[in-house]
């Protein structure tokens, strides 16, 4: 986006002033959802692996370019101590914390009875645990603070990135479907917990989205011909797409909204399969 444009973002969303994290945002949807918040005036802490800290550079790079401030911050999200001390590090730079975008995530597909239990801890570990150390480092900071009337009407905004897998059953990727059906019990647990404290918990469930992650299921035309099938809208989403959503959710505009799951997915999950069948 280019400053104009961002400029309407700050106006429209309003996050001067507010600072934001997003996990895994190096690349896909996660790059996507910083560059929208840097863009809506928010300071950003991209969080990425050790190995892609040329992609995070770049990230931040393109958020100071428009205007903005950000760094980028190599932690695993399943590491207790590299995440606190990421935490206190965003706390250190930009000196408090108001909104959290939980999207790191891993897929490690294999057949059931072929699955390692390695394979399993990993996406549970990447995708759930992670999710649980980020939002209890975010939620410490937010009691801490506490209000901070004419930045946000909330204390503090976490947005889940979930999966219509956390609803639709998923053959071959069963450590991934059930990491994002704990996804959506342990946001709508923590936005049950915190409501009275002013602090809202959401989540995005993305359906096909194009990233690196997912390259095998739309690659080459075959693949992108039967991914189709199954979207209902008949394209496959873009990782601007998911940002929106996340954008929205993180901002005053939705804050009537906590332990809700906005899918945003060309309908894929509303079962494709039955129109004109069953
Ligand atoms: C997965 C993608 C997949 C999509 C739809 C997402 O959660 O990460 O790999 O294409 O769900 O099945």
């Amino acid at each position: 986006m280019n400053a104009k444009q961002c400029a309407i973002s700050k106006d429209v969303f309003g996050l001067s002033g507010q600072v934001a994290l997003v996990t895994g945002a190096s690349s896909g949807i996660g790059r996507a959802c910083a560059l929208a918040l840097g863009c809506a005036g928010a300071k950003v802490v991209i969080n990425h692996l050790a190995e892609s800290s040329k992609d995070a550079a770049e990230v931040c790079r393109e958020i100071e370019d428009a205007g903005g401030s950000a760094f980028a911050y190599a932690a695993g999200v399943s590491n207790e101590d590299q995440v606190v001390a990421m935490f206190t590090a965003t706390v250190a730079r930009f000196g408090t914390l108001h909104i959290l975008v939980n999207n790191a995530g891993i897929e490690s597909s294999a057949k059931f009875q072929e699955m390692t239990l390695s394979q399993w801890q990993k996406v549970i570990d990447v995708n759930l645990t992670g999710m649980f150390l980020c939002s209890r480092e975010a939620v410490r900071e937010f009691l801490k603070r506490g209000a901070q009337p004419g930045v946000s009407r909330a204390n503090g905004k976490i947005v889940c990135m979930s999966s219509v897998h956390q609803e639709i059953p998923w053959a071959f990727e069963a450590n991934y479907a059930a990491s994002k059906g704990g996804v959506d019990l342990l946001m709508r647990s923590l936005a049950q917990e915190f409501a009275p404290q002013k602090i809202r918990v959401n989540a995005v469930a993305p359906g096909a989205i194009r990233t690196p992650v997912n390259r095998s299921a739309w690659g080459t035309e075959e693949a992108m011909k039967k991914l189709l099938d199954l979207i209902p809208y008949k394209r496959i989403g873009e990782p601007d797409d998911i940002a929106q959503a996340v954008l929205w959710l993180a901002s005053d505009l939705s804050d009537y909204m906590n332990g809700a799951t906005m899918f945003v997915d060309g309908a894929m999950s509303a079962y494709p399969a039955f129109r004109g069948a069953g």
